[in-house]
C-alpha cells in the first residue's frame, strides 16, 4: 500500500513567517493614522521613519506575497487576533483531510436502515453503527510497509506490538515508546511496534491530529492510520483492517501483542512467557483476561449499550478483554479469515471472540494478563510495588508517568522482591 502522502517539513515553515509579518505589519499600520493628524515639526522625522518602516514592510511583504502566489491561502493583513489562529490552519491547510482522498470510493450510507423497527430512538453513535456497519474497506492515510522488513522477511519478527490508539493520545504513544513497546531484541529475537488509529471524528481536530500523526509516522515510522472515524463503535473496523494489513505486510510474524495505549505491558515477561511455549510455530495462541457467561447490555446508558437492533441474540461468545491479548500470527489469520464473514460487531473484543469461535478456536486465561488492574491484597500495601508487577505480563490502566516510573523499576537489576520495596513517586 502506497504512502498517500510524503511530509514536506520545509512546506510547512515558510508560510508560518509569512502570516506573521503580515499580521506585524497590519498591527503598526493601525496605529499610524492618529499621528497623521496634526504634523507638528517634531513629529515629522518620527512620522517619516515610521512610514519608511512601514513602506519597507509593505515591500517586503509584497515580496513574499509573490513568492507565495500559488499557496492556496494567501490571506493578506489579518488582524492580530486572528492571526496565530490563521498560521496554524495556514500551515494545516496543506495537510489533506483523509476525506480529500477518494482512491476507495467511500462506502456509502445503508438508508434501508431507517425502516429497522425502533430506529428512531436509537442513540446517535448506534444509528451511525448501523448505517456504516457493512463498510469494511477503507484507505489507508499512513502506513509502514516495511514494518517487518516485507512479507518474507516478516517471519523473523518474533513479537509485534499492535496498540490501539486515538490520533489525540500523543502522550501515552510517546511513553510506550519509551517504555514497554521499545523496538529492540530480547534473547536475539525481535520485537516491533505499531500504533493503529483511525481520524479524529472532531473535524475542528482532525487537521491537526492528522499533521501531528504524519510528523509522528515520519520520526518513528510506527503510526497506521484509516481514513475512518476513531469512535469507540469504530474499534472493530480497526482491528479488522489491521488484520487485513498483516496479510499483506507482516503474515510471518510469530505473535501478537493487541492492546489499548493505556496498559502496562511487561515486555520481557512476555517474551519469556513466548518462548516458553512448546512448538509454537504455527499453532493457536489466544490469551488474555477470559471472559465468559456474558452477554449485551441492554442498559441505554452504557457505554457497551447493545440495543436488540443490534443482535437478537442475549449470550457473547467466551472472549478475552480486549485491553490486552496476545496471539500467534497463526491466530490472527484465522481470525482475518473468519471476519470476511461475520458482519461488524460494535464492541470489538466481543467481536474477535466471535471470530474464534466461527474458525473452531477457543480463547483462554492467562492469570498474568490483568486488564481490570490488580487487587492489592491490603490496603496498607503500595499499590505501585513493582513486585506485583514482576511476574504479570499486563496491567490495565495506567497513566503515562506511571509507566515510565514503572519500566525503569523493573529494570532495576537490584530490585528484591519478597522484601518492602516502594518506589516514592516525590509527592
Ligand atoms: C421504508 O418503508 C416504507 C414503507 O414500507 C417504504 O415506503 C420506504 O421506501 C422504505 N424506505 C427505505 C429507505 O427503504
Ligand atoms: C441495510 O440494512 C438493512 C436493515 O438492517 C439490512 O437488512 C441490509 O442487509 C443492509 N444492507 C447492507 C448493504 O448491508
Ligand atoms: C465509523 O467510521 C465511518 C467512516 O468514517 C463513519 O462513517 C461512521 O459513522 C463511523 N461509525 C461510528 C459508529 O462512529
Ligand atoms: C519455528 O520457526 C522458527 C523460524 O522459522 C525456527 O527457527 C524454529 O526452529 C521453529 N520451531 C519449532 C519448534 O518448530
Amino acid at each position: 500500500m502506497a504512502e498517500l502522502f510524503a511530509v514536506e517539513p520545509a512546506l510547512a515553515s515558510a508560510p508560518v513567517s509569512a502570516s506573521t509579518s503580515a499580521s506585524k505589519t497590519s498591527a503598526s499600520k493601525g496605529s499610524t493614522p492618529a499621528s497623521k493628524t496634526s504634523a507638528p515639526e517634531r513629529m515629522k522625522w518620527k512620522y517619516r521613519s515610521l512610514k519608511l518602516i512601514i513602506l519597507t514592510a509593505v515591500g517586503f511583504l509584497g515580496l513574499i506575497f509573490l513568492l507565495h502566489e500559488n499557496d492556496r491561502d494567501t490571506t493578506l493583513l489579518p488582524t492580530q487576533e486572528s492571526a496565530q489562529e490563521d498560521r496554524l490552519s495556514h500551515v494545516l491547510s496543506m495537510v489533506p483531510l483523509a476525506r480529500d482522498y477518494k482512491q476507495v470510493p467511500g462506502c456509502t450510507e445503508n438508508s434501508t436502515v431507517v425502516n429497522v423497527s425502533g430506529f428512531t430512538q436509537l442513540p446517535d453513535h448506534i444509528k451511525n453503527f448501523l448505517r456504516y456497519r457493512h463498510c469494511k474497506e477503507f484507505c489507508m492515510i499512513l502506513d509502514v510497509p516495511n514494518k517487518c522488513g516485507g512479507a518474507q522477511a516478516s517471519k523473523n519478527v518474533f513479537l509485534l506490538m499492535v496498540i490501539k490508539s486515538s490520533p489525540r493520545n500523543y502522550e501515552r504513544r510517546e511513553i510506550i515508546r519509551k517504555t514497554w513497546g521499545v523496538e529492540t531484541t530480547y534473547q536475539g529475537l525481535q520485537v516491533r511496534r505499531l500504533f493503529i488509529t483511525g481520524v479524529s471524528s472532531n473535524l475542528l481536530e482532525a487537521r491537526k491530529m492528522n499533521r501531528l500523526l504524519q510528523l509522528e509516522r515520519q520520526e518513528h515510522r510506527d503510526i497506521l492510520q484509516w481514513d475512518f472515524y476513531d469512535t469507540f463503535f469504530n474499534l472493530t473496523l480497526k482491528q479488522v483492517l489491521f488484520h487485513q494489513w498483516m496479510e499483506e505486510m507482516c503474515p510471518g510474524a510469530r505473535f501478537i501483542f493487541n492492546g489499548d495505549d493505556d496498559v502496562f505491558v511487561h515486555t520481557y515477561n512476555v517474551v519469556q512467557y513466548l518462548v516458553g511455549l512448546a512448538s509454537t510455530n504455527d499453532s493457536h495462541l489466544y490469551v488474555g483476561q477470559l471472559i465468559a457467561y456474558v452477554g449485551p447490555i441492554r442498559e441505554t446508558w452504557s457505554k457497551y449499550y447493545v440495543p436488540k437492533q443490534i443482535t437478537n441474540s442475549d449470550s457473547y461468545p467466551p472472549y478475552c478483554g480486549g485491553g490486552g491479548i496476545l496471539m500467534s500470527g497463526f491466530t490472527s489469520h484465522a481470525i482475518y479469515k473468519a471476519s470476511l464473514d461475520i458482519e461488524l460487531f460494535p464492541i470489538d473484543d466481543v467481536y474477535l471472540g466471535m471470530c474464534l469461535k466461527k474458525a473452531g478456536l477457543a480463547p483462554a486465561s492467562h492469570m498474568g494478563m490483568r486488564t481490570v488492574g490488580v487487587s492489592i491484597p491490603s490496603s496498607k500495601l503500595d499499590a505501585f510495588d513493582p513486585c506485583y508487577y514482576k511476574e504479570l505480563l499486563m496491567v490495565h490502566r495506567f497513566m503515562p508517568y506511571e509507566m515510565l516510573v514503572m519500566w525503569h523499576a523493573l529494570q532495576d537489576p537490584n530490585l528484591v522482591c519478597g522484601q518492602i520495596y516502594k518506589i516514592y513517586l516525590g509527592f
